[in-house]
């Protein structure tokens, strides 16, 4: 194995940096020529990379984003620009691709892998949590902690104001973020889609919730089946006319930031280990952790499985609820 191209795909994710950090200094450390492919599949067909070097790598472990660029490449759906992609790594002499993204990013490995007969690894960045094969995705910690700290923020002025907060979480068609943040933030409730949404129960709970309180927060999923924060305020608002109610969309800041150290440490741990699969031959797998251990599965069970919270932190949320 003497050169292997890497790239960062789909939805961007803090600690991807870290991934490529370390990616490339592994490689270059087994004299490996490392080369980093611009902006996804999209720099694949468009025949956009470059050979990196330590110099690429110095200092970035600590920024949110990606050095590399990400973007969602429709070309990449079709043959033609497959091939273009093909004929580029081929160009390179590339025997080798570490692929760092979501499902999408692992659809697209998966397909270029068998017409190009190439050895691909996958490493789960995506701030979602929702790649089946791995306790956690790189980005996820840090996203967390993002919405804990809007959340927190926004806790102090709905007190202030004796108000009912509906705050809207990203996560795609998964709830990860939107229960775990619920749990680590205090929220009152929480509406996942993983969950039918029960919008009489819902006025209930604020109802009770609010007696005696200074505030209530109600975290929702966008992905959420009633829909957004703004709709089902506008749902329950009818039956809720002596209550102060607000919403807050928190967006794409849950995209950004510095790593969280357990970002930096997974995402590490991850690209070595993708270099040193290589190196052994393995082909087609994605690489994810269990409890504290690194495991792999195969591109094609990560795709086909999903993967859904644990839905006893729901539990959690209604034992603790305030009766
Ligand atoms: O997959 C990550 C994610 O942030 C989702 O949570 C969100 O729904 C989506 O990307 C937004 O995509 P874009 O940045 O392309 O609008």
């Amino acid at each position: 194995m003497k050169k292997i191209a890497l790239l960062t795909s789909g939805g961007d994710s803090p600690g991807m940096n870290a991934a490529i950090r370390s990616i490339v200094k592994t490689c270059l450390n087994k004299k490996i020529v490392p080369f980093g492919i611009f902006d996804g599949y999209q720099g694949m067909i468009d025949g956009r990379g470059k050979n990196m070097k330590y110099s690429d790598v110095d200092n970035i472990i600590q920024y949110g984003g990606t050095i590399l660029g990400s973007a969602r490449c429709k070309e990449f759906l079709e043959i033609e620009g497959r091939q273009k992609a093909i004929k580029f790594l081929k160009e390179n002499e590339v025997e080798g691709l570490i692929v760092i993204g979501g499902d999408g990013t692992f659809t697209g490995a998966k397909i270029l892998g068998q017409e190009m007969n190439i050895p691909i690894i996958g490493l789960p960045g995506t701030i979602d949590n929702d790649i089946y094969g791995t306790d956690y995705t790189i980005g996820f910690d840090t996203a967390l902690n993002t919405v804990i700290s809007a959340v927190d923020k926004i806790r102090d002025t709905a007190s202030s104001h004796h108000r009912v907060f509906f705050v809207e979480v990203m996560g795609r068609d998964a709830g990860f973020i939107a229960l775990y943040s619920a749990i680590a933030s205090g929220a009152e409730s929480v509406l996942i889609p993983e969950e039918i949404t029960d919008i009489p129960r819902l006025v209930e709970n604020i109802k009770n919730q609010n007696k005696g309180r200074r505030s209530t927060i109600i975290l929702v999923a966008e992905g959420d089946d009633e829909g957004h924060a703004l709709d089902i305020m506008n749902k329950v608002r009818p039956f809720l006319l002596e209550y102060d109610l607000r919403h807050s969309v928190l967006g794409h800041m849950q995209r950004g930031g510095s790593p969280s150290v357990q970002d930096r440490i997974l995402a590490t741990r991850m690209g070595n280990y993708a270099v040193d699969l290589l190196i052994e031959n393995n082909s087609n797998i994605t690489i994810g952790v269990r409890g504290t251990e690194l495991i792999t599965c195969s591109i094609a069970e990560a795709i086909k499985e999903h993967a859904s919270p644990d839905l006893a932190y729901l539990k959690l949320i209604e034992t603790l609820r305030t009766k």
